[in-house]
């Protein structure tokens, strides 16, 4: 095993409060800390836990995400080849949608570091608390919004599904105003396959800023869903159409029909 370590933990979605102890003590004791997150006052905090906080780099000069997640997957790197205990920060669950994350685990262990990865409180957990649901009634289905549309994933509308990143579809790069309109005109258009027109879907954010601010939780009809105003944050919630029907055999099967 080669000298130094990398780990890598989440803030949660609300600044201070969604921290896990673990991840607090990680991030203390770092020789290094680097950091990912969405807002400057996070950045801030973490300086104060840590001085020795860095920014990781975030190029949007590039045409594709992956190069710039490459750039922090070497940055990442360099500090743990340097030596030291190196704690990486991204915001929410580390693990989830964080492509940079699994990366820098995976080289670092192929080079013989220790790497770890701690869980953290994710959107979608900030999701079931705010709107209400448990994902264990009817099952939930989770896809990132253009993969859900180029591989014409196969999904269940009587179960809860999330579509994360639907403010970036069909965007390889970064967010522009207004270049959202036409992936949600065609992720409207491919959701009334399987929804009616007026299905009640809803535009989340988690409130980084609790309590200050409140989660957003708009309620729209499934047909104006290109119309919506979203954001770099923002996440559909498309609640299922109705219970799913029971297969009667199976109950006997399972001796559940006395
Ligand atoms: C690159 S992913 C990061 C996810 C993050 N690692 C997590 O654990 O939630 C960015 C996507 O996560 C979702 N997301 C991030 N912050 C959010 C928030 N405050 N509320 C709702 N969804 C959010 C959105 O779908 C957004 O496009």
């Amino acid at each position: 095993m080669q000298q130094g370590s990398l780990t890598i933990v989440g803030t949660g979605i609300q600044l201070g409060g969604h921290l896990t102890l673990a991840a607090q003590a990680w991030i203390k004791q770092a020789d290094k800390l680097l950091f990912a997150v969405a807002d400057p006052v996070t950045a801030k905090w973490l300086q104060t836990l840590n001085p020795t906080a860095e920014a990781l780099p975030y190029n949007t000069d590039c045409d594709r995400r992956r190069q710039t997640y490459g750039e922090m997957v070497d940055r990442i790197m360099e500090a743990v080849r340097a030596g030291g205990n190196i704690c990486a920060v991204f915001y929410g669950h580390p693990g989830v949608f964080a492509d940079p994350a699994h990366g820098a685990i995976a080289q670092a262990r192929r080079e013989g570091y220790s790497a770890l990865m701690l869980p953290g409180i994710s959107a979608e957990d900030c999701l079931f608390a705010d709107i209400g649901i448990d994902p264990g009634k009817g099952g939930c289905q989770s896809f990132e919004a253009t993969d859900f549309l180029i591989r014409q994933r196969k999904f269940d509308p009587n179960s809860h599904l999330i579509l994360w990143q639907v403010a970036l579809i069909g965007n390889r790069g970064f967010y522009q105003e207004g270049s959202e309109k036409r992936g949600l005109k065609v992720l409207a258009e491919v959701l009334q396959q399987d929804y009616p027109g007026d299905h009640q879907v809803v535009i989340y954010e988690a409130a980084v800023y609790y309590p200050v601010c409140q989660p957003v939780i708009n309620h729209i009809p499934l047909h104006s869903l290109p119309q919506a105003k979203v954001t770099t944050v923002s996440t559909l919630y498309v609640p299922p159409i109705g219970p799913a029907p029971v297969d009667q055999e199976m109950m006997v099967r399972l001796g559940m029909d006395k």
